[in-house]
């Protein structure tokens, strides 16, 4: 039986990839998609998310159109990281149909509610859907499987030197979810840091096809900021961590542990404190990836999103 999932994204290069590898994923049903601000703009990421949707010949996919801005804070962008379109380098087609009408926090609540089994929450941008969810559905959240997000560091920041950017752009959502209660594990830039797509395999993925080329394009772009910021000879493709995390639990190694989210301090704004070595007593509310095999992520990735028709 395939696990059912609902993915919420910022596409993104990297979410791109994800709703790529969770599509090729035999493991996963994609129920749907829905879309926050965060890389880019609302309008920007929805319409992202429907062309690679449709570039994969899963056009008939609902997605959803969620926030346009966080719970408090100013509305930000990484252009740097995505280009003026969130999705520079390749000539994707622009996007055909549109985004069904429900809010996007109604369209998971209807999903989760329908659904005969709890479903798999998977967030791949700032977590502003999510917390409106949980306010908003309280019913529906029980209906929830687990929440495998991508988010936070255990000793990393990208944003700043003290955060990672989809926690650093909504703390007060981040905050909420990983106080919820909910079944949470948070995919962090300790791992997907380490798990880098390197030239070889983007030549891999652009011999394969179509959609491998696009995927390819992607990751010429991509690959450029982190090169010049990081000096990495690889991409992070930080969100498609998080779907293989559900496709493939044995990828990752977890800790139970208690994350907190700085929302006061503007020099540490978004961190997520992960109580490792459990100093604080306080009861773990995450299962942090603390571990990852870099090479069979890479493999699966490449391999699955390179057998896409
Ligand atoms: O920090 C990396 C995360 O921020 C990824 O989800 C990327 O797509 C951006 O949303
Ligand atoms: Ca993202």
């Amino acid at each position: 039986m395939a696990i059912p999932v609902l993915i919420d994204c910022d596409p993104g290069h990297d979410d791109a990839i994800a709703l790529l590898l969770a599509l090729a994923s035999p493991e996963l049903e994609l129920r749907g998609v829905t879309t926050v601000a965060g890389n880019q703009t609302l309008e920007k990421t929805t319409a992202n998310a429907i062309r690679v949707l449709e570039a994969a010949g899963h056009g008939q996919l609902p997605v959803a159109a969620g926030a346009e801005r966080p719970l408090v804070r100013e509305p930000t962008r990484a252009a740097e990281v995505h280009g003026d379109s969130g999705l520079d380098g390749p000539a994707l087609p622009p996007a055909r149909a549109r985004a069904i009408e429900a809010h996007a926090i109604d369209f998971l609540a209807g999903a989760l509610l329908s659904s005969p089994q709890p479903v798999t929450l998977v967030p791949l941008g700032p977590l502003t859907n999510i917390a409106l969810l949980l306010a908003r559905h309280p019913g529906a959240a029980e209906r929830i499987e687990r929440v495998v997000l991508m988010g936070g560091a255990i000793a990393e920041g990208n944003v700043t030197p003290a955060a990672e950017f989809n926690v650093w752009a909504d703390p007060e959502a981040a905050r909420r979810v990983f106080d919820s209660g909910l079944d949470v594990t948070m995919v962090g830039l300790d791992v997907t840091h380490r798990a880098l797509v390197g030239p070889d395999h983007a030549e891999q993925l652009r011999a394969s096809g179509s959609l491998g080329r696009i995927v390819a394009e992607l990751l010429d772009f991509y690959g450029g900021f982190h090169r010049e910021v990081y000096g990495f000879a690889g991409s992070p493709i930080h969100d498609a961590v998080a779907v293989a995390c559900v496709a493939v639990p044995g990828l990752l190694e977890t800790a139970h542990r208690h994350v907190a989210i700085e929302c006061a301090s503007e020099l540490c704004r978004g961190r997520t404190v992960v109580d490792l070595w459990r100093r604080t007593g306080r009861a773990p509310n995450a299962h942090v990836a603390v571990g990852i095999d870099a090479e069979a992520f890479v493999e699966l990735l490449v391999e699955r999103v390179g057998g896409l028709a």
